[in-house]
């Protein structure tokens, strides 16, 4: 069997394993990264939510061969140090409670708020959809994407050419 390549928050990793292996257990179990969780295994609840070349999917049912030369996500890759404007917004939020939902709740609001900076309640909720939270957190959760949105400096205008001060 061939290894299989791609990266993983920013690292190049090679894993010798069936190509039929879900992602989520070749995060969790081959390299170690066990901030993804296992909910439902079949696409129903978000907890195994990581990045994709920037798109959100599902972990537990993308089989490892899907990622070969592919760019992920997790969320220890979020930041190395908890400062992305999520992690800021759910700690001021006070947002977990029992915390299993939250990883995979973070990484689908990131990917909302890469395609949508500053989203409505409207599109937040659809974009949330499909993370469940048995603690009911929904509307921390809501507060704080709006927090991390507020708080995430729109991009610089494009600079324009400064006076040379030449000849006239
Ligand atoms: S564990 Fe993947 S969606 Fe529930
Ligand atoms: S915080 Fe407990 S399931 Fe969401």
């Amino acid at each position: 069997m061939a290894p299989i390549n791609f990266q993983v928050n920013g690292k190049q990793r090679s894993v010798d394993v069936s190509p039929d292996t879900p992602l989520l257990w070749v995060l969790r179990d081959t390299l170690g990264l066990t901030g993804t969780k296992f909910g439902c295994g079949m696409s129903l609840c978000g907890s195994c939510t990581v990045h994709l070349d920037g798109e959100a999917i599902r972990s537990c049912v993308t089989p490892v061969s899907a990622v070969a030369g592919k760019r992920v996500t997790t969320i220890e890759g979020l930041s190395a140090d908890r400062s992305h404007p999520l992690q800021q917004a759910w700690i001021a939020e006070d947002v977990p409670q029992c915390g299993y939902c939250q990883s995979g709740q973070i990484m689908a609001a990131a990917a909302l708020l890469v395609k949508r900076p500053k989203p409505s309640d409207a599109e937040i909720d659809e974009a949330m959809s499909g993370s469940l939270c048995r603690c009911g957190a929904y509307q921390r959760i809501r507060r704080a994407i709006h927090r991390a949105a507020a708080s995430t400096k729109p991009a610089p205008p494009r600079s324009t050419p400064k006076a040379t001060g030449g000849a006239r």
